[in-house]
């Protein structure tokens, strides 16, 4: 614990010294110039250009996501807790798997899955490919075996066409999982207001998220939610400064973090810090879904990750700055 407090502590400090000399106390857009380059300097940067992907591929990934056939009684596809036209999760604190059972995480967004450096909230799939064994395998969530997916997808003329055109071993679980991975590689979210600011395009956020980007940066946010996915590429425990975990009887397995994944003391409540991209629409929040708003998120960051209570006004500012991370996806706003 000592380590991850000194890390956090010395990074939120670094920032704040950079931000005190780089940046005016109050964003002023007034006198600043409209660059065309990037901003080099920022912590964050634009959700870089689409990967190049086999257009076929996707479609079949993404006919595969939508089949309901991947889950044991025909009733739960991928698409039932990640809903790609509700931000890719699915509103709920936990999402209902076969015969209505509850998940033990909250759903975390499939849009831009692809920038984590790990996938699951406490980062026990290396890969996209990887990940897609949890849910098919998961008693309460679509609960089945690839014998007995492979089994039905096999009778559907159309998948057998596809898989045989474009696998050389044809419809195997490793060409589903490729597949849908390949799917989920396509649901990639650029251009958002922040990603048109960060480009140089000043008039993009209005001086309110601009001030929240700020605050953003100066409360030391960015010493953990970074890059092009505002998170995702680095773990840290949910509870820095103080303890979130305080009741013992209050606790499931899902709190134990990455404790669960390794065994190891310092892993326990360690989660990987999850993307702020299109986080607008994903609530509830947290991996436990406890927080119902942006706001109540942000109250929780303050108090168990920087040991501050964030003053009302500031933390409407910042939910003001994260709600310009909304991207678009297939050429229209998500
Ligand atoms: C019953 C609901 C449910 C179904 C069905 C489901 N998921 Fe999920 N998904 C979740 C939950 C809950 C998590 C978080 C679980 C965890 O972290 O252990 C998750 C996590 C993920 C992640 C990791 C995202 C991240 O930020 O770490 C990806 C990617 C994903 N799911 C894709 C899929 C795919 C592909 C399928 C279909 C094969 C699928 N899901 C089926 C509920 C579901
Ligand atoms: C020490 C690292 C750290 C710092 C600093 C930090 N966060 Fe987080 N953040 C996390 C982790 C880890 C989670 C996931 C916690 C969990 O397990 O539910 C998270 C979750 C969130 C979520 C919920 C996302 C979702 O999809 O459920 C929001 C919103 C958020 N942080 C915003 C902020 C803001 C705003 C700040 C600054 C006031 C901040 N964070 C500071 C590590 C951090």
């Amino acid at each position: 614990l000592a380590w991850v407090c000194g890390a956090v502590v010395v990074a939120v400090a670094a920032w704040q010294f950079t931000e005190s000399r780089l940046m005016p106390a109050t964003p002023s857009r007034s006198d600043e110039p409209v660059v065309s380059t990037l901003r080099s300097s920022e912590p964050l940067e634009p959700i870089p250009a689409a990967p190049a992907l086999d257009g076929r591929k996707v479609a079949l990934g993404q006919r595969l996501f939508h089949d309901p056939r991947l889950s044991r009684d025909n009733t739960v596809s991928c698409a039932s807790c990640h809903l790609i036209d509700q931000g890719g999760a699915d509103g709920a604190g936990h999402s209902k798997g076969i015969r209505g059972q509850l998940s033990d995480f909250n759903s975390p967004t499939v849009f831009n899955s692809a920038l984590n450096f790990r996938q699951f909230w406490n980062g026990r799939a290396p890969t996209l490919e990887a990940q897609i064994d949890g849910p098919l395998h998961h008693r309460s969530e679509m609960g089945t075996t690839w014998t007995e997916v492979l089994g039905k997808l096999v009778k559907d003329v159309w998948y057998a066409r596809e898989f045989g055109a474009l696998y050389p071993n044809g419809l195997q679980a490793a060409a589903v999982k490729d597949a849908i991975a390949t799917f989920e590689r396509s649901l990639h979210t650029p251009d958002s207001r922040f990603d048109r600011y960060l480009k140089g395009d000043v008039q993009a956020m209005s001086l309110r998220e601009l001030d929240g980007y700020q605050k953003f940066k100066s409360y030391g946010c960015v010493a953990c939610h970074q890059g092009a996915a505002v998170g995702g590429n680095m773990f840290a425990r949910l509870g820095v400064m103080q303890n979130y975990f305080s009741d013992p009887n209050n606790m499931t397995p899902a709190d134990l973090g990455r404790f669960a994944v390794t065994g190891r003391a310092q892993d326990m409540h360690v989660f990987k810090v999850p993307s702020l991209r299109n986080v607008a629409l994903t609530a509830p929040y947290l991996h436990d879904g406890s927080a119902p708003r942006l706001e109540d998120a942000v109250q929780v960051m303050g108090i168990y990750q920087l040991g501050i209570a964030i003053p009302a006004d500031d933390a409407a500012a910042i939910v003001a700055f994260l709600r310009t991370l909304t991207g678009e996806y297939a050429g229209k706003p998500l």
